[in-house]
């Protein structure tokens, strides 16, 4: 694999891995489908990834990043819901990483909390569009125990790049730039996912996932060219309606198909232009 992210013993592959291996996001239930299962979970920890990658995290923030970004959908119980799945999330990732000390995402005790932090913040609205808000991660920071004072700046950093990351796959709902609404630059918070090249590398990747799920799962399915993810949210949605309410049982896609496919679409970008005019680091 030509990107060192995607080599099998980092950090990335290790944290990627061990969530799409676990039963986190196995169910599903009417109020839950799709949306905020495996596949989002694996495109928010890529672009956390390619975020960080030009954002300069350290070490220990990676693995926050990554453990965080892994969980931050796991207490959902519905796809909308008032953020309640932020608070959730936070206590199955505390519990977790408490009753694992030695873990795949190497995340250490006296790093849970902060983990807890972001991913409780990423259900919270910046009360300034496009900034965390310092005020609600110091309460956070109280809630879970974690001593703010020299890592504040961190932990924010930290906490932007998973919100950032989340709306990135909002992609995931069209092939079209001008429709993507909540991905208005003003409203993100880094200057990463402001740029063109990204937002491109997300809709790529969100075309590409969905072709990966329409073909395993609907292979009878009409579909309209060009844009996948438009037609597996249609398909979706007429399974269900056929059959009274229950939703499909989809096939995942086998993890080294996903990474093959992201080490793909980095690729083919690495080669445009582009990358280079936005200054953007693959
Ligand atoms: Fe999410």
């Amino acid at each position: 694999m030509p990107f060192q992210f995607l080599d099998s013993n980092s950090q990335f592959t290790k944290s990627f891995n061990a969530i799409s291996k676990s039963d986190f996001y196995k169910g599903l239930t009417p109020e839950l489908g799709y949306q905020h299962k495996i596949g989002h979970i694996q495109k928010v920890m890529l672009f956390s990834q390619i975020i960080a990658l030009n954002e300069n995290l350290d070490e220990g923030q990676m693995r926050i990043l990554l453990a965080s970004a892994a969980f931050h959908d796991s207490g959902r119980t519905k796809d909308r819901d008032n953020g309640e799945h932020g608070v959730l999330s936070a206590e199955i990732a505390g519990n977790y990483f408490k009753e694992n000390p030695t873990n795949p995402y190497e995340i250490k005790q006296d790093e849970i909390g902060i983990v807890q932090v972001a991913i409780a913040y990423h259900v919270i609205n910046d009360t300034i569009p496009g900034e965390v808000d310092e005020k609600i991660m110091l309460k956070l920071c109280r809630d879970y125990s974690v001593n703010e004072t020299e890592d504040l700046e961190k932990i924010k950093q930290v906490s932007a790049i998973i919100k950032d990351a989340d709306a990135l796959d909002r992609a995931r709902f069209s092939s079209k730039l001008s429709s993507r609404n909540s991905l208005d630059p003003k409203l993100l918070r880094t200057e990463t996912a402001k740029k063109n090249s990204i937002m491109e590398f997300a809709m790529k990747i969100n075309q590409a996932y969905a072709g990966y799920v329409l073909r395993e799962n609907y292979p009878n399915g009409l579909i309209e060219q060009g844009d996948n993810a438009k037609a597996l949210q249609f398909l979706r949605h007429d399974y269900k309606v056929k059959n009274g309410g229950v939703r499909k049982v989809e096939k995942d896609i086998p993890v080294r198909f996903v990474m093959s496919m992201f080490s793909e679409i980095l690729k083919s970008l690495r080669e445009k232009e582009k990358i280079e005019e936005d200054e953007l680091e693959l």
